[in-house]
């Protein structure tokens, strides 16, 4: 296979300029030679910024699992696809081969297929970090199916909207789920969550606690005597390169999520170019993300990258606490693995305990440290790079989004020089730009502006479900002729970016994309609260931590505010998730607003984070007095 491989900073520089100068060679090229396609493509891609339209390998057919699967069978049936480490390390870890994976998700795709799941019909899928959720989101890809994985970590009413949204009529779901020493209840909140979203019709439910479930007559299906009884028949249904791979929500800073949809050849030709550079991976390595497949990572760089590249891929159920703090270090010593990749927030978390956790590990498998989701400060960056790469491995901090669909900005590793808190260089077919407020592109180094990317790649986002106008709004009209990241960047002397973070209201608690706006609805829901409005400061460990400003009802003053506090936050829980949860909570009399009734942010970001010194521009405040008793009941 010749490879879309980078070999060295000087070809690097070479085929960077290419994909500016020759996209469609650049890239007609790496889905030429790395692929199995039913058809060609007639154009490597066409686009309209102005409407948000975007296609790539117009008119190609092909099956992403095929590509996935079949394709490394002759030469890597016996080898594992999926490596299987489970929540409890005394239980055994599995090695799921390539054979295994193909006869899995032949019977899966026959199961949905009886169940009656047609081709283009939406799939919801609620699963903790187990072999089945892989197979399920493959067995859709190979009917033709659009998954939509739900973090198991949602409450029913988040999974609720997102079944509605996007009309699922079967879900897959488990009994329970495993975390450190918490065994979680999920198919009573799947059974919660159906009480909202009438529209389902199916449920097929993995065992994997024996947790008591109640089984709801004609809809709820234990699935493995399904799967025994399946027939392994294995049709890989024919797709268009622009049909719908999967929907996968994410926060927006207004209103309900967006479900960003991905489609099947751009987000595979772009997902395995980017894990083949990004990761060095060579054949007989172990790879690992600890990501969940209920969140981008999990997607691109749990199954569909690293399977694309036939590469053994780890798959963890449990969390880096349980049974201690050495669980991760353990596992990469267990499974020799030689790619990690993390998050920001597990690091921090980890960093604050006994250097011992790690320090009795040699880790000398690891070959390459990553890191991604939300800018990596400099301390973490030095303890992940001193005590688990070992000042050794390259550390590559990556930069995307779950709309960008893969890594778009980040060191190769042996290649690309790192400096700590810099996510670096593009990959070849990615054009950052930096906008002014005046919407002009900012050339030259040292600067720093608003994040967009001027030329279309091919795996990014083609629609919001069912509201393209929103899509086109959000994305492509703040700048227009580009995308908008909703990210700061400075770039420094030499074209290093450094992500200094989201420009919008969307706040990174813990590596989790939140919105102010769902949060604020839960608050506003509670009876005795008039009016809310939530902001980040820093946190040591979550990186930015919750802060609610909340003015109560008449009626609501004379209640005690710690138990009001605790209702707010049990509401939070219910209506979006745990993590979600307030940090502090202040109760206000006021929130400063401009005349034209926003409330202004910016004001109380800086008292959340402590920062009295220069509220800037207040004179267009309506009622700035309210400031001043704000600052004084700061927590
Ligand atoms: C942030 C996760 C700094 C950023 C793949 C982005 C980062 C948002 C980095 C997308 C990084 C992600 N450095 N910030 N290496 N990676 N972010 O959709 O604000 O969950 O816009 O995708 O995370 O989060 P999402």
């Amino acid at each position: 296979m010749s490879y879309y491989k980078i070999h060295d900073l000087e070809n690097y520089f070479k085929m960077y300029k290419k994909s500016v100068r020759e996209p469609r060679k650049f890239w007609d090229k790496i889905a030429d030679d790395n692929f199995s396609w039913y058809q060609k493509w007639e154009k490597v891609f066409d686009f309209d910024f102005q409407e948000a339209k975007f296609r790539w390998f117009i008119d190609a057919k092909l099956n992403i699992t095929k590509n996935c699967i079949d394709r490394h069978l002759a030469r890597r049936g016996d080898k594992t696809a999926i490596l299987f480490e489970p929540n409890n390390p005394d239980e055994e870890a599995q090695h799921i081969t390539y054979n295994e994976l193909y006869a899995r998700v032949a019977k899966m795709a026959n199961v949905l297929r009886e169940q009656g799941v047609q081709k283009g019909d939406r799939v919801c899928i609620y699963l903790p970090m187990i072999p089945e959720l892989a197979v399920a989101v493959l067995a859709c890809a190979r009917i033709g199916a659009v998954h939509s994985v739900v973090f198991a970590g949602f409450s029913a009413s988040a999974v609720a909207a997102r079944i509605n949204d996007c009309d699922s009529k079967l879900v897959i779901t488990s009994d329970g789920s495993y975390r450190g020493d918490k065994t979680i209840d999920l198919k009573s909140i799947v059974d919660e969550a159906l009480e909202k979203a009438p529209g389902v019709e199916k449920v097929l439910v993995v065992k994997r606690t024996n947790t008591n479930v109640n089984m709801k007559e004609g809809r709820d299906i234990w699935l493995q005597p399904l799967l025994d009884e399946a027939i392994p028949n294995n049709v890989a249904e024919v797709m268009d390169a622009e049909d719908p791979l999967f929907i996968l929500y994410t926060s927006g800073s207004t209103g309900k999520p967006k479900g960003m949809v991905h489609t099947t050849a751009g987000y595979m030709v772009y997902t395995a170019y980017t894990f083949k550079n990004i990761f060095n991976y060579e054949e007989n390595d172990v790879y690992w993300c600890t990501a969940d497949i209920g969140w981008i990572t999990g997607h691109s760089y749990i199954l569909y990258g690293p399977l694309l590249n036939g590469a053994t891929t780890v798959m963890f159920e449990g969390v880096p606490s349980y049974p201690n703090f050495s669980r991760f270090w353990d596992i990469i010593e267990k499974h020799q693995v030689n790619q990690f990749y993390t998050a920001p927030t597990a690091i921090r978390s980890l960093a604050k305990e006994s250097i011992d956790f790690v320090q009795k590990y040699p880790l000398k498998s690891l070959k390459v440290i990553g890191s991604v989701g939300e800018p990596i400060n400099e301390e973490a960056w030095h303890w992940y790079n001193d005590h688990v790469g070992g000042k050794r491995c390259p550390l590559v901090d990556t930069w995307w989004q779950t709309e960008t669909g893969g890594i778009m900005i980040s060191p190769i590793p042996f290649i690309t020089p790192t400096k700590p808190t810099y996510a670096t260089l593009p990959l070849p077919g990615v054009q950052p730009v930096l906008m002014d407020e005046l919407r002009n592109e900012i050339e030259g180094n040292q600067v720093t502006g608003s994040l967009c990317i001027k030329f279309p790649w091919p795996s990014m986002a083609r629609t919001i479900w069912g509201d393209h106008q929103r899509f086109k709004e959000t994305y492509f009209t703040a700048f227009p002729g580009k995308y908008f990241t909703g990210d700061g960047a400075l770039r420094d002397e030499v074209g290093y970016y450094r992500i200094t973070g989201r420009v919008d209201d969307v706040i990174i608690v813990s590596g989790h994309n939140l919105g102010t706006a769902p949060i604020e609805d839960a608050i506003n829901e509670h009876p005795a609260v008039a009016e809310s409005a939530i902001v980040g400061f820093p946190h040591d460990i979550k990186g930015n931590a919750l802060y609610g400003f909340v003015i109560l009802k008449e009626t609501g003053e004379g209640r005690k505010q710690e138990n009001l506090a605790i209702e707010i936050n049990q509401l939070i829980s219910d209506q979006v998730g745990p993590i979600a949860k307030l940090d502090k909570i202040q109760f206000v009399s006021g929130l400063p607003k401009t005349r034209s009734g926003k409330i202004m942010r910016r004001i109380l970001r800086k008292i959340a984070e402590g920062d009295f010194s220069n509220f800037g521009d207040t004179s267009t405040l309506l009622n700035p007095e309210c400031v001043e008793e704000i600052k004084n009941g700061k927590l």
